[in-house]
């Protein structure tokens, strides 16, 4: 029983492991990870319980290996540790499974969609740049980056079937004029994907949006006083 209250307690620690997850009230939800019993409970810090799960493995069978030595070793206790070992045994395969499918393994928070492995917000309200920014960053993620057509065509869907309207993403030559500079601090590469005859606007125009109208939500620079929607990206 001894052994059984020690991996009771091992578990306990493994458990403190908290996955901030900001939503409509700031709270954080807490991380549920009864290893044996709670197989669908949402996933935090994996690493950690994969470790953990393998190091109790590793007591378990080298217990198990003793008993099986001792010829006073009792045969109940014997069966109950092996059920023990089976069940956590069963959950490593259950998580090795997950950590494979790595969207299965992704969560995003309250208001932010999933696409690639990256969760997405679409605000409902409109702001400029700089206060988009600042709320993207508040919710521990930046303005939206678009690296490929993919992401670009989720994205612009998302706004045509939505808001309809002009929408910020995180690209902007604010320090350098023409060169254009992602919200993660990487710069443009290759040619874009802007309207006809855009960027034109110089040291005037600085920040991009989704331009709703004419370009069909190809990318445009403007003054970045403007108040648009925006979508902000938290890396799942
Ligand atoms: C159990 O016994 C075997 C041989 O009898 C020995 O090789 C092994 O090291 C022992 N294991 C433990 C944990 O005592
Ligand atoms: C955004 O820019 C305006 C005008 O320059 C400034 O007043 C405001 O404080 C800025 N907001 C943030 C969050 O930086
Ligand atoms: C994105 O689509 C454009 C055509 O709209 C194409 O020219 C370009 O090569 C595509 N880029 C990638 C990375 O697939």
């Amino acid at each position: 029983m001894l052994l059984v209250c020690l991996v009771l307690v091992v578990f306990a620690i493994g458990c403190q492991g908290r996955r901030a997850v900001p939503d409509d009230g700031g709270s954080e939800e807490k991380c549920v990870c009864n290893p044996v019993v709670n197989v669908g409970s949402p996933p935090c810090n994996y690493d950690g319980h994969m470790a953990d799960l393998q190091t109790v493995l590793i007591a378990q069978q080298a217990h198990i290996t003793r008993l099986q030595n001792n010829s006073k070793g009792s045969e109940s206790l014997l069966a109950e540790q092996k059920k023990i070992t089976d069940s956590l045994k069963e959950r490593v395969e259950q998580l090795e499974e997950r950590i494979m499918s790595k969207d299965a393994v992704i969560t995003c928070p309250a208001r932010y969609e999933l696409f690639k492995g990256t969760c997405y917000r679409f605000s409902t309200d409109q702001k400029p740049f700089n206060e988009s920014q600042h709320t993207c960053n508040e919710e521990g993620g930046r303005l939206a980056t678009v690296k490929t057509n993919e992401t670009h065509n989720f994205l612009t869907n998302h706004v045509r079937a939505t808001t309809k309207a002009h929408t910020w993403i995180g690209l902007s030559d604010v320090e350098t004029e023409g060169l254009w500079v992602w919200d993660d601090g990487t710069v443009l590469v290759g040619d874009g994907i802007w309207g006809t005859n855009e960027p034109n606007g110089g040291t005037r125009e600085n920040c991009v949006h989704f331009y709703h109208g004419v370009y069909n939500y190809r990318w445009n620079d403007v003054p970045c006083a403007r108040s648009y929607f925006y979508i902000c990206e938290i890396q799942g």
